[in-house]
């Protein structure tokens, strides 16, 4: 098959050419990624290549990267999946993306045809629904991704998006098309981050007018819930976090109280009550860790008080409750990609997002080129950067 390089600036008609491009490549649990010319296959039976224009860290690339959950544990991996591209070609079979399309990346995929995709009431689907554990392509279970030199070595895919290199190859159900007079810049935070946030606040929880919130972990994920329950118009938003920098931060996106756990004398759970005349009507997780779900649970009103669980638990833990504790009437629900069906629903999002019904720009504390991706991590991980935005 013909090769094609895309190093150093190279163009041209690379269709149905296997590109040789650059990629940030994982080789083991928390070791630095390395940048290196890998082989990008062209894409088969619906499936489509993109390339990559930015692509942002988002705290499950973190995880995965360091191999929290050991039985995710599978290198070389390229990882990413907070993204933003144009598409280079398109495998047999796609018809709803073409050359050209801006399009982000959804790591939790919609086929429009499955019983889950039929129902209004989940943003789940069974053939390409969110799965950290796969890392192959359903088409023939293969990678598209090999080293450059002759041992082509696979590499390993990471939530059908992988993100961090030139190009990348994606199912076709995991693309949703942006308007091109959309500024995809911005847009990189609705494949991830920003979708998920406001859309548990709106689509989850329903958030309404007058009520009461608490949001665990002020990352991105946590502020864009802020920014969601804002909106609609929450008339309390307590920020709980243990970086007291993100008081501060927090400010700026809705959060009008803020707890650092580390600092205060009673449980957290005990000052809401306080705060809040006996609980929040609404309670978010984006943390991912058992303790901080139970506090959040039991920093609900009970009778209705509900728990949104965004953060990703990698360890085996079990729910952090009784199941008596239901019977006060508090509920917990778990809440992916937002609730948002991606291809469907994503396009009037980003509408919304344009028109300044939620803030794009202050989620983007930094830029860096991609070369840099290893500083980058180390921003997210040391809490300095909401999102970084690297540029491919
Ligand atoms: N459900 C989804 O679809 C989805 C999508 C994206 C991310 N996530 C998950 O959401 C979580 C947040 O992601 P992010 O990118 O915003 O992460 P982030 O690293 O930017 O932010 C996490 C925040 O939590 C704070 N924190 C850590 N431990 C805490 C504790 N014990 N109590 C209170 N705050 C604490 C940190 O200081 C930080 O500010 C992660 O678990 C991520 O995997 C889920
Ligand atoms: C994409 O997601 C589907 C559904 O989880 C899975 O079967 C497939 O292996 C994934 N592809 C990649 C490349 O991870
Ligand atoms: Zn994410
Ligand atoms: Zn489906």
């Amino acid at each position: 098959m013909e090769v094609v390089s895309q190093i150093n600036g190279c163009s041209g008609d690379t269709a149905g050419k296997v590109i040789i491009c650059k990629a940030a490549v994982a080789w083991g649990p928390g070791e630095p990624f390395v940048i290196e010319k890998v082989r990008v296959e062209p894409p088969q039976k619906m499936e489509v290549r993109v390339k990559i224009l930015y692509s942002s860290i988002c705290h499950t690339d973190l995880s995965a990267w360091k191999g929290e959950d050991e039985a995710q544990r599978v290198y070389p991996r390229i990882f990413g999946h907070e993204a933003s591209g144009i598409v280079e070609s398109v495998g047999e079979g796609v018809v709803d993306v073409a050359v050209g399309d801006h399009v982000i990346p959804l790591f939790n995929g919609e086929c429009g045809t499955c019983r889950c995709c039929q129902n209004p009431n989940t943003n789940t689907c069974e053939k390409m629904g969110v799965n950290p554990m796969k890392s192959t392509m359903v088409h023939d279970g293969q990678t598209r991704f090999t080293t450059a030199d002759e041992r082509r070595q696979p590499i390993y895919h990471f939530l059908n998006t992988s993100t961090f290199s030139e190009f990348t190859v994606l199912e076709s159900a995991c693309v949703v098309k942006i308007d091109s007079e959309a500024p995809i810049k911005k847009m990189t935070l609705l494949s991830c981050g920003l979708s998920t946030g406001v859309g548990a606040a709106w689509n989850t929880a329903n958030v309404e007018a007058g009520s009461t919130v608490a949001i665990f972990g002020l990352g991105a994920v946590g502020l864009a819930v802020a920014e969601g329950a804002r909106a609609r118009g929450a008339s309390k938003i307590i920020g709980v976090d243990v970086n007291s920098h993100k008081s501060t931060i927090g400010k700026q996106f809705g959060i009008t109280h803020f707890i650092n756990p580390r600092d205060s004398h009673k449980p957290v759970h005990e000052i809401i009550m306080e705060m809040t005349n006996e609980g929040v009507d609404y309670s978010f997780e984006c943390v991912g860790g058992v303790e901080v779900l139970r506090t959040a649970f039991l920093s609900t009103h009970i009778g209705w008080g509900t728990t949104v669980m965004l953060g990703i638990h990698t360890t085996p833990e079990m729910l952090p409750l009784h199941p008596m504790e239901l019977f006060r009437g508090r509920k917990v629900v778990a809440s992916i990609f937002g609730g948002f069906k991606g291809r469907t629903q994503i396009p009037h999002f980003a509408k919304q997002c344009i028109l300044g019904v939620v803030k794009l720009d202050e989620f983007i504390t930094d830029e860096l080129p991609f070369e840099d991706i290893n500083s980058a991590f180390k921003r997210l991980v040391d809490g300095r950067s909401l999102r970084c935005l690297l540029y491919l």
